[in-house]
């Protein structure tokens, strides 16, 4: 018969900062024990911990769900899967099997679409940093290049003269929707007449033809109306600039922002509640595009295409990190601590999410509020500041999500190796999608001074000083 540990009775205080708004403490007393039907002992057994467990079956649907909510509304849609947010190849390729094109925002994430096979032609170039060299290389391909700025803007058309053919180019735009932060850094700002200098700039160039608007409005955007003021605006400013009767625009690119289902630090509201539908912001977007596109139908064309550049919302949800408590302790307050094998050199969104976290095996005794620490030798190593948990013991494995999205890019080569990346696919069979790091690849970067190449060299050079 198996017994638990004896707890001492106690009064746990309705502090405020752990209630919904019913009054209620958040408990999340249900266990993890498996992701997409693979027990995550079984998973830790096989690769270790921690553990970045990636769910093809999730990926594949979001990305569906998505571009179904936009087609099903009339609109010709184009996702373009932001490299940034996980540029894993497997994660990749899982989307360019679903059709989506490549968003990238520098040569690196370039050159790593062109080598997973991705045409040119269905590359999105974002980025306030496009060195000459790869903006030859991505003209020559065919991509699609969106101008954050005029000195680029001229490398472009200095590029394009000397081919002798003119290049298509879209220019990235910002301004304000009046429902979000406004991100003025990238782009030319409309309100200050920049991006219509741009325009025009464009308009007269014999080397440059404009086929294309882009805006970003930020990220985690939780309201659909931001979308659709930008919509509006977008399309008012595609009429203004085809008004030259020469000018016809391709696409609109609205780039990304979609909420995930993760629960943002500051907000009251569980995401259940405070992150709106992927139909609510389809609806809003739909609707205003369909509108402010409407003057192409009339004269006899089409409708340009609407493009879409989700990232965390495609991700994030698909996939999990599993991690082990390594020790624990009683903070001088009283309030019980766990160290974890992973902190936030991997959980780099732990610094803006409070993740969920669950037990991977059925819990002993009555939750607390308790502090998840990572591995790092660092005060700010903090996974949860403060969550509800059973008592925890060395060994105990904690499945933390949603974690797909920012985390394999922004994490942190800090201290400790990176973990196995591994993929559940659709049958439940697992492969590793990136390997764990160890002493070899830690190093193969460094290069060692033949003089240097023993700790214990006598030093040939004059004494210093
Ligand atoms: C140009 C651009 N597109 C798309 C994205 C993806 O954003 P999100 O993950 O919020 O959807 C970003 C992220 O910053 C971005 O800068």
């Amino acid at each position: 018969m198996s017994t638990n540990e004896w707890e001492a009775p106690r009064i746990t205080p309705m502090e405020f900062h752990q209630l919904n708004k019913f009054g209620q403490r958040r408990v999340r007393s249900d266990a993890q024990e498996a992701i997409d039907g693979v027990p995550v002992a079984t998973l830790v057994e096989r690769f270790g911990s921690p553990l970045f467990v990636t769910s093809e079956q999730r990926l594949r649907s979001n990305v569906r769900r998505l571009h179904q909510a936009f087609a099903s509304r009339g609109v010709k849609v184009i996702h373009g899967w932001s490299y940034k947010t996980n540029y894993n190849g497997a994660v990749c390729n899982v989307l360019h099997q679903e059709g989506s094109w490549a968003e990238v925002v520098s040569r690196f994430e370039y050159e790593k679409a062109r080598r997973l096979g991705v045409p040119g032609n269905r590359i999105l170039f974002n980025g306030p940093h496009k060195p000459r060299a790869i903006l030859e290389r991505a003209i020559s391909e065919g991509a699609h290049l969106h101008v954050d700025h005029l000195d680029e803007l001229r490398t472009i058309e200095d590029i394009a003269r000397r081919r002798g053919k003119p290049v298509p180019v879209a220019l990235r735009v910002n301004f304000d929707t009046g429902f979000s932060e406004p991100w003025s850094r990238f782009g030319f700002h409309l309100e200050s007449g920049q991006a219509r200098e741009a325009i025009a700039t464009v308009q007269s160039s014999p080397h440059l033809e404009l086929v294309g608007l882009h805006s970003h409005i930020g990220t985690f955007i939780l309201d659909p109306r931001a979308y659709a003021a930008q919509v509006r605006i977008l399309c008012g400013l595609m009429k203004e600039v085809e008004a030259d009767g020469h000018t016809r625009l391709d696409y609109l690119d609205i780039g990304g922002g979609f909420p995930s289902r993760n629960a943002l630090q500051g907000i009251y509201l569980p995401p259940e509640q405070a992150v709106p539908d992927r139909e609510e912001f389809a609806e809003a977007i739909c609707a205003a595009f369909l509108e402010g596109t409407a003057h192409r139908l009339e004269r006899g064309d089409e409708r340009p295409a609407l493009v879409f550049e989700s990232g965390r919302a495609v991700v994030d949800d698909a996939q999990v990190l599993v991690t082990s408590v390594v020790g624990r302790k009683q903070l001088p307050g009283g309030c019980p601590a766990a160290i974890l094998d992973a902190g936030i050199n991997l959980l780099f969104t732990a610094f803006w999410y409070n993740h969920d976290v669950r037990l991977a095996s059925p819990p002993r005794g009555e939750p607390r509020e308790t502090v998840l620490y990572g591995p790092m030798c660092m005060n700010i190593d903090v996974v949860r500041a403060s969550v509800q948990l059973p008592p925890l013991q060395p060994g105990d494995r904690l499945v933390i999500s949603p974690v797909g999205a920012y985390n394999n890019t922004q994490w942190m080569q800090f201290i400790e190796y990176r973990p196995a990346v591994v993929m559940i696919h659709p049958d439940r069979a697992v492969s590793v999608i990136r390997t764990a790091e160890d002493l070899d690849s830690m190093c193969a970067h460094e290069r060692m001074p033949a003089h240097l190449a023993h700790p214990d060299n006598v030093i040939p050079f004059p004494a210093v000083g």
